[in-house]
Formats: structure tokens, sequence, C-alpha cells
């Protein structure tokens, strides 16, 4: 066993290492030689097909709906589709407006997710194309989607996804790219920096597991709570979703994302003197914004953890401890903030001697209803 972890204390340890490879394994042959361009061989959709697509639901349990929420902002601004994110064990209850110009993206790391699977089915009988985005080449729901992409971060233990939540996003950078190739909607300059930014992303999060130490003594200060809060505001809000589950999967610490100007309608009645904020601002045209959040629980005594791209020296001055991710294209950061906050769940449950690769209650892969 000590072999298979290669050295590390727990699978999730080094699965969070693994990400520099999983997001090149990813991205591999799927940009052209002069790195500007996508191919994507595995979507068999012609240009006529995806120029007929009027909607994309995205579908998804867990981690794999948090990649999701992110895949919709990339598809939007890349290719100007509509897109709504659903949990996929409320998809089908929620009579969905599904038709054959739906592309409905169904998001799994096993492949056997027994509420993906029944929304694919859902999907295939409206008449919808389905493509997956699944880490297991043959697993159901790879072998019964119309087409496939394959997240090559190798086979995932820890029950709580780390590798495979950052490869799904790179995925849905790629398939973004893909149809915004296709259908014009965003200039060709545009597309070659994004895809200058993705094969930077590798480097980027080694800078960030270099500093592991930092986020240990953050996360050991936090496991002496019981209560926390993860805020941001777009796509920073989306990542705070998936630092909370990650945190309360393995912690069980108990810990709320929300979108930051949202916490006065309701919220703030709970910041009280010392609960610690985690804030996500990664985003320059919210920037401001959170950072008025940010001052509204600081006034109330919360003490507060940002998260700010580096060069940006104002954060530090609203809150308690900054940690700093590499500077990169706002669409392209969740893929860096999120590192640290998988580290901050893992330091917080290892401080809480908590069975880290196996948390209480949950299994790897739910093949039930
Ligand atoms: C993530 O840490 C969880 N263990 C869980 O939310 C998981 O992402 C979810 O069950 C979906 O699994 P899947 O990707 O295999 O479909």
């Amino acid at each position: 066993v000590t072999a298979e972890k290669a050295g590390f204390d727990h699978f999730m340890l080094k699965e969070i290492h693994e990400q520099p490879k999983a997001y090149r394994d990813t991205m591999g042959a799927r940009l052209d030689e002069s790195g500007k361009k996508v191919v994507l061989n595995e979507v068999g959709m012609t240009p006529e097909q995806i120029r007929a697509i009027r909607q994309v639901h995205i579908v998804a349990c867990g981690t794999a709906y948090h990649a999701g929420l992110v895949g919709k902002s990339v598809i939007e601004k890349l290719a100007r589709i509509p897109v709504e994110t659903d949990v996929a064990s409320e998809y089908r209850y929620r009579a969905p407006i599904i038709t054959p110009e739906t592309l409905v993206i169904v998001v799994s790391q096993s492949g056997e997710t027994a509420d993906t699977l029944a929304a694919l089915r859902e999907a295939k009988r409206c008449g919808a194309r389905v493509l997956a985005i699944t880490n297991v080449v043959g697993s159901s729901v790879a072998r019964e989607a119309d087409d496939v992409i394959v997240t090559w971060a190798g086979p995932e233990i820890a029950v709580a996804s780390t590798k495979a939540y950052t490869s799904q996003l790179i995925a849905f950078y790629l398939l973004g790219l893909y149809l915004a190739q296709t259908l014009g909607t965003v200039d060709e300059a545009y597309i070659a920096e994004v895809a200058a930014g993705l094969q930077e992303l590798p480097e980027k999060v080694e800078s960030i597991l270099a500093q592991a130490d930092t986020i240990k003594e953050i996360a050991e200060q936090v496991s002496t709570h019981d209560n926390l809060f993860f805020i941001g505001r777009g796509l920073d809000y989306a990542v705070a979703l998936e630092g909370s589950l990650k945190l309360k999967e393995i912690s069980y610490i108990h810990s709320e994302a929300y979108a930051a100007g949202e916490l006065k309608h309701g919220t703030l009645a709970l910041i009280e003197e010392g609960i610690p904020v985690i804030a996500l601002a990664t985003q320059d045209d919210l920037f401001e914004k959170t950072v008025s959040n940010i001052k509204e629980v600081k006034a109330r005594g919360a003490h507060v953890f940002g998260i700010h791209a580096e060069g940006d020296a104002e954060l530090a001055k609203v809150v308690d401890h900054t940690f700093a991710i590499p500077a990169t294209l706002p669409l392209l950061t969740p893929a860096l903030s999120v590192v640290p906050l998988q580290l901050l769940a893992y330091y917080a449950s290892l401080a809480r001697g908590n069975d880290v690769d196996k948390p209480r209650n949950l299994a790897k892969s739910v093949t039930v209803e």
C-alpha cells in the first residue's frame, strides 16, 4: 500500500500532487502543434450539429457538479450558448425541457453514478445528444454517451475528489474552446491566449503545492472551529462551493459556501467574533464588490483568509491572512484557486485525526439513487 501511495501519507495528498500531470495528460494531444487550436477528435458532432445546439444542460453530482458550474461559465463565455447546470438527482424530477437541439453534458469521475446515468438515459430518451466527461474509459456513462471526453487524471482512490475535478475543468476549457472555434464566437487571438494560459497551469499548480506548509498552518487554525464560511463571486463562488464540500466531507467541520453578495440577505446573522471566513477574490471585475463583502464580515468580527491573484496587494489590507495564487486569465483561475482549498481540507482532516481517504458514511462511487 505504501508503494501505491508513492511515499505520500494518503491517496488524497498523492492525488493532489498528481494534478500538474493530470492537467498535462488531459490537454495532451488535444492542443495542436501550434498550441493555439483545440483538436477534439472524440467529439463526433459535425459543425452543422454544433451550430444547431440551442442550449446546453450540464448534469452531475457533488464535485463533478461543481466542475459543471465552472463549465457553464466557460461555455457561455466562449461559445455564447445558454447553459444550465443541474444536480443529477434533481434533474429528471424537474421535467427539464430537453429537445434534440439540447446538448446534455454529463460529468462523472467514475462513470457509474446512478443519478448521473439515469439523467443521461432521460436525455437520450428525449432525443438530446449526450457528451460525457469521465475519468473511466469503458464506464457505463462512457458506453452510453454519444461522445466521450476522457479526463486522463489516472485512477482516483481517495473518496474526496481532487485531480478528477481539476481535470474536468481542463476538459471544459478544451470543449469551450472547441465550440468557440467552430462557432466563431470569439476571435482567434483570444482562443490562442486561453490555450497558452492552459499550458502554463501545470507549472503554476506546482508553485502552489510548494507552499503547502502555509496552507497547513491555516488548516490547523481552522480545524479548531466547528463552523466557517467560504465566500466568493462568479467563478470564485463556484470554487467556494467545492472548497466547502471538500472540507465538510473529510474534516466533518460544518461550512457553508455563499455568493458574497448574498451574505446580507440572511447569512450575515451567523457571523460572530472569531468565525473563520475563507474569501476568494481572484476575479478582477468583481474584486471591489468582493472586498466590500469582506468588510461586512470583518466588521462583525470574522477572521478572514483571503485568496487572491499574485501581484494584487489590495486584499492584504482588509483580511487577516492572504494566500496568492499565480496570475492567470480570470476564466482559468478555478484550476488554481481550488488547490489551496483541497490542501486546506486535507490538513484540517489530518489535524482532526480523521480517516482522510475514507471519510465516514461516504462511498467513492454512489451506484444507488
Ligand atoms: C467528491 O469529493 C465526492 N466524493 C462526490 O461529491 C463525487 O464527486 C460525486 O459522488 C460524483 O461522483 P462521480 O464523479 O464518480 O460521478
